[in-house]
């Protein structure tokens, strides 16, 4: 297969513990536990969802299938999704694909919100570079569609990607959650779904980006961190944020504490965000993402 020139756009942290733990949402006191949605500018329209030196993200309506796609990611991707059988329309139910490598606890919290009927989105697709995991256990135990894949079986992280997006494509997904995925990723998938793809990191973004987050920040010694929803853009967890919480960070905690103290707020964060795009309410001008 020929290659399609990707550069790698982040590298994902070594995660830490996958054991789980109840939830035990934590209050801190004199610190915003909540996220802090940004009101909407009064008589201002939204303007359309952007990324910095990206094309607008098109209105799927008015997508138009002629050559004028050409060198256009998205465009080509949604040619492509208009040309398989239709299920329900490619915007009816909103449709999540969720992006994991090991434990899956954010991911069942998905399930389970959705479940509950607060999502507002159906979790249509889960991903997997690992065919063990338990992220891909929790998928069939809840009867989601799962496309599972070995990277070592083929030449490259490209080739592989391609797949992934037809898959992406045959399941016509509206956004792309990554929820622990292990892998970089190129900008065969990450163009395509610029601005439709989002990723949770455990700290307060931008401190400590890239690898093993939690034992960054105490070995930093600071004495708050916490998790961070944010756009997937072209650098390593540079995209605009879109959530945070904050959590403590104790004296005597070892990185696998605080990476479970921060995991229980992500549970809870996380699909309080995809419930916002399922909602149409996120719209992003310039670095800042506004809560409609
Ligand atoms: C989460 O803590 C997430 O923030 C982290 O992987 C964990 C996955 O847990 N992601 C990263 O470190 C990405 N840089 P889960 O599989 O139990 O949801």
């Amino acid at each position: 297969m020929s290659g399609i020139e990707g550069k790698d756009i982040r590298e994902e942290s070594t995660r830490l513990s996958e054991e789980e733990v109840p939830l035990k949402p934590g209050p801190m006191p004199g610190l915003p536990n909540e996220p802090v949605p940004q009101p909407a500018v009064p008589g201002v329209e939204p303007e359309p969802l952007t990324l910095p030196g990206l094309p607008a993200v098109a209105d799927p309506e008015e997508a138009d299938d002629s050559a004028e796609n050409e060198g256009d990611p998205a465009a080509q991707l949604r040619e492509l999704e208009q040309a398989l059988p239709d299920g329900e329309g490619p915007n009816k139910p909103y449709r999540v694909a969720v992006f994991a490598s090991g434990s899956g606890s954010n991911f069942q919290a998905m399930l389970d919100t959705a479940r509950a009927g607060q999502l507002g989105a159906q979790i249509a697709l889960l991903v997997s570079d690992k065919p063990q995991s338990k992220a891909v256990e929790r998928a069939r135990a809840a009867g989601v569609p799962v496309f599972v894949f070995t990277p070592k079986e083929y030449d490259s992280r490209e080739a592989y990607e391609r797949v992934i997006l037809e898959e992406l494509a045959k399941a016509k997904i509206d956004l792309i959650v990554l929820a622990g995925y292990m892998r970089l990723l190129t900008s065969v998938l990450v163009e395509p779904y610029m601005g439709r793809m989002i990723n949770i990191h455990p700290s307060l973004l931008p401190s400590f980006p890239g690898k093993d987050a939690a034992g960054q920040a105490v070995a930093h010694g600071v004495r708050i961190s916490g998790a961070t929803v944010h756009f997937v853009d072209g650098g390593m967890d540079t995209g605009p944020i879109i959530a945070q919480r904050a959590v403590d960070v104790y004296p005597e905690d070892s990185a696998a504490d605080l990476q479970l103290r921060i995991q229980d707020q992500e549970r809870l964060l996380y699909p309080e965000v995809v419930s916002w795009f399922a909602a149409g309410r996120v719209k992003l001008d310039g670095r800042q993402v506004r809560l409609f």
